[in-house]
């Protein structure tokens, strides 16, 4: 056995001497023989009626393979979760981008043209673009009411509050759309063969989602289709559901052409046509006590969908369960609603939700403070929730999180008392201001409520005969780190050396389906599962007296291979199984939505320019709880690059909407910060350790993007004692501000002081 731990150690990346050497194998180094190029010919309309499709003069068109839905062998939609959204328009498209006919042509550089050559006629309807809109009804766009989903989470008797409270707090906040802009775009190859069936090779995430995806779309067997994930260049949850789109589009172009086909999207489709963050509008109304407590309050979250269902469903139910943050409500009414509008679809982006709605939580708890005369640091003191307290959904924390003690440390790391006091000295002259501001929040590891029970996860891990095991899940790499630390964990279970250990490319015919990478959820729950896996082949050793505890390196070699000898390939299994005294109510919404929570305390320190009314981040400390650490430098990369995203989500990425398409489709004008903008970001962990996790791992790749925005936000606020309840907050909206303070000064205090 090892002597010295492998988890907790910062060990090579598995993959990452062949990602630095440019070994690596992206789908758009793959090259097939005869493969064709596809392109996707899309909606120029918001939405309306197709009329007539022309195909103009000066192209070749007997040269092309042109697909359209009548070519679909099974069902016309990309099947998610409800299956509303159609792999091709047919006579209505409801958003701008929407794919409607396909072209695939030896030659890339002939697509763009014979695109352009493509003109067609709509009847157009009138469409609605906001939230608001989608809410006034005056166009049903989709279902009866344009609502997909609302769930209502109900705690305590709140009707009784509001009598007792002396202090009710209102607040609106809302946040944009943001795009992932991962370096690799999107991108798949598909290839078919009527005795096979269907491959696709391709930049992803979720090869079972794809797997599903195309199954119902080419009406075939599962063991007719084939997913296998390429070497992926960042994916931030922009390629959980879409890749699913351009596998079916490469599928059906394979299907009709006989040929391979591959679609490589370039930025401007990619940012246009793909996935973003969804836009959010919360309301809160809070009633307060004279010493601060909060007593219960009505949270109403709502985001804007989209034109179809996609993800949105979960989103909301993530973005609601987060809406409380990490306070103790005696009672509370979280209503959620994901409503419908005539834009492309907007899907997971790491948070899923819980950015939007604890943004506008963290911003109301500084309003809170403001009303009742407390600081931004004692008002989030008195609210956090204990152990044995309960979460909104009911659930009772039972690890010994002490948030208290956690905002002290993030206070002191920071240098925050000093710093106000000094800054509100310097701020009285000078042509710049500077500001603290504070986010405390949570982030709940894994699939919600019953989700992981659902999704029963499976994963396997082989022993080989050269001593060296294989680790078989479908869980992908797209820069995070999956590969290292599932590797770390099987080589710690098992006691051999990290570099024995291998993870099998993801590729639906070899690996079980051990669920979607998404969601926090690989190290912990799929971790978990990769230590089971192992022990079994420990335990399948030693019980058929191969080796005995405490065997060497070489001891489990050659065991392995008088295993093999004897019996075949070894191969152990690990299914997920819900630990017992779970409960979760799938229609109340109460009980235990998450395995674990990660909890943190982030502290922001900006400086506002008022000459250019820039805000730029100056410090930057992350204190966060999450568990064991498994990989250091795995770890500290995850929370950095969150909360560069974050300063992004903030400060820089707007998408300019113009009828429902996004206007600044390239990085030129879609403004993300570089190297050069970001703070020393300074990382800390706690490790309280947790029974769920593998090694004692909760999740963590999406907490970093929960707490940047509204710690910065409340930062600009403390700097230049102006409110600011919407993100991206960029320098036009500073001076806005700064130059027309009445409109601010629907002032800070909405509370009615009794
Ligand atoms: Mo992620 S946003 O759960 O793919």
């Amino acid at each position: 056995m090892n002597a010295d731990p492998i988890v907790g150690k910062s060990v090579p990346r598995k993959e990452g001497r062949d990602k630095v050497t440019g070994r690596s194998q992206y789908v758009d180094d793959m090259v097939l023989p005869n493969m064709l190029f596809g392109a996707t010919v899309r909606s120029q309309m918001p939405r309306g009626r197709i009329k007539k499709i022309t195909f103009g003069p000066d192209v070749a068109w007997d040269e092309f393979v042109i697909v359209s839905a009548k070519d679909i062998p099974g069902k016309n939609c990309i099947a998610l979760i409800g299956d509303d959204q159609p792999c091709l328009a047919t006579e209505f498209v409801n958003h701008p981008e929407e794919p409607i006919l396909l072209l695939a042509h030896p030659d890339r550089h002939l697509l763009p043209k014979a695109i352009e050559a493509v003109s067609i006629e709509y009847d157009p309807s009138p469409s609605i673009f906001t939230i608001d809109e989608s809410e006034r009804r005056s166009q049903i766009i989709w279902g009866e009411n344009n609502v997909f989903k609302t769930y209502l989470i109900e705690k305590g008797d709140l009707d009784s509050v509001w009598e007792r409270a002396n202090y009710i707090v209102e607040g609106e906040y809302s946040t944009g759309a943001q795009e992932q802009l991962y370096i690799e775009n999107n991108g798949m190859i598909a290839a078919f063969d009527p005795a096979q069936g269907i491959t696709v090779w391709g930049s992803l995430q979720c090869p079972y989602y794809i797997h599903k995806a195309l199954m119902a779309l080419c009406n075939l067997p599962a063991e007719k289709v084939r997913v296998v994930q390429m070497e992926t260049g960042g994916a931030f949850g922009g390629k959980e559901e879409y890749p699913s789109m351009i596998a079916a589009h490469a599928a059906l172009l394979a299907i009709k052409s006989g040929r391979p086909v591959k679609i490589i999207y370039d930025r401007l489709e990619d940012m246009v046509a793909t996935t973003k963050r969804h836009p959010s509008r919360t309301r809160h109304r809070t009633a307060v006590s004279r010493d601060g407590k909060i007593l219960g309050g009505e949270i109403d979250f709502t985001i804007d969908g989209g034109a179809y269902a996609t993800l949105s469903s979960v989103v909301l139910s993530r973005g609601a369960i987060h809406a409380g943050g990490p306070y103790y409500w005696p009672s509370v009414r979280i209503k959620a609603k994901a409503v419908a509008t005539n834009a492309p679809p907007h899907g997971a982006f790491r948070g899923f939700g819980a950015p939007q709605s604890l943004f506008a939580m963290e911003r109301h708890m500084d309003r809170i403070a403001q009303t009742v005369g407390l600081s931004p640091v004692e008002i989030r003191r008195r609210n956090f929730l204990q152990p044995g307290q309960d979460t909104t959904t009911g659930q009772v924390i039972r690890e010994p999180i002490d948030l208290g003690k956690l905002l002290d440390r993030a206070l002191e790391i920071s240098d925050y008392p000093a710093k106000k006091q000094r800054f509100a000295q310097q701020n009285q002259a000078g042509t710049s201001r500077k500001g603290m501001g504070v986010a405390a929040f949570l982030h709940g590891a894994g699939f919600t409520g019953s989700g992981e029970r659902y999704l029963s996860s499976v994963v396997g891990v082989e022993g080989c005969a050269d001593g060296s095991v294989r680790v078989l899940v479908s869980s992908t790499e797209f820069g995070q780190g999956t590969k290292t630390v599932l590797s770390q964990i099987a080589a710690e279970a098992l006691g051999i050396p990290y570099e024995s250990v291998s993870v099998a490319q993801p590729d639906t015919l070899e690996v079980p389906n051990s669920g979607p990478t998404v969601a926090s959820r690989t190290v912990m729950v799929v971790g978990s599962l990769v230590k089971s896996a192992a022990l079994g082949i420990a335990q399948t050793l030693i019980s058929s007296n191969l080796v005995r505890e405490g065997y060497s390196p070489d001891e489990f070699r050659a065991a392995c291979r008088q295993h093999i000898v004897k019996h075949g390939p070894f191969r152990c299994w690990s299914r997920y199984e819900a630990p017992s005294g779970i409960f979760w109510d799938d229609e109340k919404y109460r009980g235990e939505a998450y395995a674990a929570f990660a909890w943190a305390v982030y502290i922001a320190e900006v400086s506002v320019d008022l000459t250019t009314y820039s805000v730029s981040v100056d410090d930057f400390v992350a204190l966060q709880e999450v568990g064991k650490v498994l990989h250091p430098v795995l770890a500290r990369g995850q929370i950095i690059g969150g909360i560069a995203q974050g300063i992004g989500f903030s400060l820089y990425e707007k998408v300019v909407w113009q009828n429902g398409r996004m206007q600044n489709g390239q990085m030129t004008n879609y403004i993300m910060p570089t190297a050069s903008d970001l703070p020393p970001i300074r990382v800390f962990f706690e490790e309280l350790g947790n029974v769920h996790g593998a090694y004692g791992a909760k999740g963590i790749g999406e907490l970093p993007m929960d707490g940047p925005a509204p710690a910065i936000v409340n930062a600009v606020e403390d700097a230049l004692g102006v409110r600011f309840d919407s993100i991206p907050l960029l320098p036009e909206d500073i001076m806005d501000a700064l130059l027309n303070p009445s409109r601010q000064n629907d002032a800070t205090l909405i509370g009615k002081g009794r």
